[in-house]
């Protein structure tokens, strides 16, 4: 989704900007731009890679000591170059902004300004911005009061920075709703919407909370709430010190970063549970110092997330009623947010979110904590994003950055997470014996090494997907805690390689979707050697005597033998309560397969962004 560098210092900031802007690629976007100050604000702008734009930047020559730069996700107007950021108001004294989110009275204000005369040349929200902030800068001495002025009447959830022609010495930046963060240097000032397109100039970062306004200069900057402070006084924020790992973000020897992801399973899952393999037993405290106290008060548990986090929250259902006894409901964060559901206050609600800035995830548990519930728990990848700074307890996934759209590592770690948290609850709810407890510690301890063994079906995996690549739709099938699984193996096949997939409980196949198999439907089966299977075996009976074929993910133990129109491949072991987490890889493995059989963005599908940070 849309992202935002600025950085103002003492030499030419334009290959600072190209960098961040090739840092924040990961999470989508369909155009890009920028700003300098260059005897007054000269524009780039394109609807290809940032690639592209630093060719055009060459070309144009541009350069100056101060600039703005964004990649732009299409929410108001279609991909195009008039509709890429930076935004321009004015012809004299030009402002140019950059904007992250949504201005939702946007039509509104727009109506207001052309009756002023203003003249918009695209079909953004963004530059209703622009044009509001050259207007309030005729009432008012400077840009800064301009964009406190501003913000006060924009609805929405917004990030932005702007620069003014007339005063190249300054940038002023904004917040409300959207992440920006500040990156104080030593030869300069720099501002983004996401700590990796800093590192490459600083580690001391400020994160600008709700109404926060700051101006920036080469040599410092003051920061203003707006929202609450109309005397314009100077608020202090922290600098944290960054600790986001630079190779962490590099590709390596991998293709892709999905399949990098992919590949980095074990190793994120082990420093996940880390703190687990060293211990004799599993402590509250893994989730922060009040988690003794809040978990004994609870009787319920509430899951908000979206995605692939929602897929999670789905599996931890069956093991929180099943290990832990505690009743459990999962929502997409996007339809919590806007129900009136009944409230219990002793119910933990867990926002599950890999980068801590959906802002459905964000707004569905502020308005769970506006309904009356007290207690909070984050399952998140990202330490330093909203979503850790704003729950009572975390727990974070220690996945590392997560590059690739679609969710891999990201997925089994929150699914690890989970897994911990259902066996803390379930021994402090006495449903656990410590003999079950070791049990479950030694399984855990066990689960990258069986990670690896599943890691290793690829070359058969490879086969199918070259038979899948042909196909324009696949039914996924699985049941109990192994039909989320069959969720995430659909969305995954989906979203990279634009196969129409669509995941079933098995049982419910008679029910409709058995209308749909022929020979020209594959259907995947997630069919481990749990309680299910002669069940499961039943359904896929079903799909046999219709002519479907079928792809079975099997265990070692599942008696499924291979035939015509039957094809298996088999996880090394069955990992009982860990077997979803097992079972995620072969799927994640076939679509990154079929993605590439078939050409694809892999780490950047059309229309996606990896942080969804609008509504
Ligand atoms: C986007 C991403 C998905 C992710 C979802 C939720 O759609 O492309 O991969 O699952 O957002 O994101 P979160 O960061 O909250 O887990």
């Amino acid at each position: 989704m849309c992202g935002i560098i600025g950085a103002i210092a003492h030499a030419n900031v334009v290959p600072v900007l190209l960098e961040g802007l090739l840092r924040l690629e990961y999470r989508g976007y369909d155009s890009a731009g920028l700003v300098v100050t260059n005897h007054g604000l000269q524009r780039v702008r394109t609807t290809g890679r940032v690639t592209e734009l630093s060719k055009l930047v060459a070309q144009q020559r541009a350069q100056g000591l101060a600039g703005i730069a964004h990649t732009r996700w299409a929410t108001h107007g279609e991909p195009s170059e008039r509709n890429a950021h930076p935004h321009f108001s004015g012809e004299i004294s030009r402002i140019a902004v950059v904007h992250n989110g949504i201005i939702e009275n946007h039509e509104a204000i727009r109506s207001h300004l052309i009756n002023k005369g203003f003249k918009f040349s695209s079909d953004t929200d963004t530059e209703v911005i622009a044009h509001l902030i050259a207007f309030n800068l005729e009432q008012v001495t400077d840009l800064f009061q301009a964009v406190c002025l501003s913000i006060a009447e924009l609805q929405g959830a917004y990030a932005i920075a702007v620069m003014e022609e007339a005063h190249p010495e300054r940038i002023v930046v904004a917040r409300n709703g959207a992440p920006l963060l500040l990156g104080i240097g030593k030869s300069g000032n720099y501002v983004a919407s996401d700590t990796s397109a800093l590192l490459q100039t600083t580690r001391d970062i400020i994160y600008l909370e709700e109404g926060d306004v700051a101006e920036l200069s080469s040599r410092g900057y003051r920061i203003v709430n707006c929202l609450r402070n109309h005397l314009g006084e100077a608020v202090e924020r922290a600098v944290h010190e960054s600790h986001l790992s630079n190779e962490a973000i590099g590709l390596g020897p991998y293709a892709h970063f999905m399949q990098k992801e992919i590949f980095e399973q074990p190793s994120a899952v082990a420093n996940t549970l880390e703190m687990v393999f060293n211990a004799q037993s599993i402590s509250p405290n893994l989730f922060g110092s009040e988690a003794e106290e809040i978990f004994s008060s609870i009787n319920h548990i509430l899951i908000l997330a979206c995605g692939t986090s929602y897929h999670a929250g789905l599996v931890a259902r069956y093991w929180l009623e099943t290990v832990a006894g505690l009743p459990c409901n999962v929502e997409i964060a996007s339809e919590y947010r806007y129900r009136n559901p009944v409230t219990d206050p002793n119910t933990l609600v867990i926002g599950i979110s890999q980068s801590g800035e959906t802002a459905d995830t964000l707004a569905a548990l502020n308005y769970a904590k506006k309904l009356g519930h007290q207690y909070s728990l984050a399952i998140c990848n990202v330490p330093e994003s909203a979503l850790i700074r704003q729950t009572d307890l975390r727990f974070l996934t220690r996945a590392g950055p997560e590059i690739g759209v679609a969710s891999t590592k990201a997925f089994t770690t929150q699914l690890a997470s989970l897994l911990l948290l259902t066996v803390t609850l379930a021994k402090m709810r006495h449903k656990l014996s410590s003999e079950d407890e070791q049990r479950m510690i030694a399984s855990l301890r066990h689960l990258p090494v069986a990670l690896q063994h599943a890691l290793q079906v690829e070359p058969q995996v490879r086969i199918w997907a070259k038979r899948f690549a042909q196909k324009r739709h696949a039914l996924f099938l699985g049941r109990g805690v192994h039909y989320p699984i069959a969720m995430e193996g659909a969305l995954k096949l989906k979203e990279i390689s634009y196969i129409h997939a669509e995941a079933y409980a098995a049982g419910e196949l008679k029910h409709g979707p058995l209308a749909l198999v022929d020979s020209e439907m594959p259907v995947v089966a997630i069919a481990p050697n749990d309680q299910l299977l002669g069940k499961l075996k039943s359904n896929l009976q079903e799909v046999h005597a219709r002519g479907g074929e079928l792809y079975v993910f099997a265990d070692a133990d599942s008696h499924i033998t291979q035939g015509e129109n039957l094809h298996v491949i088999r996880l090394a072991e069955h990992a009982g309560l860990l077997s979803p987490i097992l079972h995620t890889i072969p799927l994640q493995l076939l679509a990154y397969h079929v993605a590439l059989e078939r050409g694809t963005d892999v780490d950047k599908p059309r229309n996606l962004a990896k942080a969804v940070t609008v509504e």
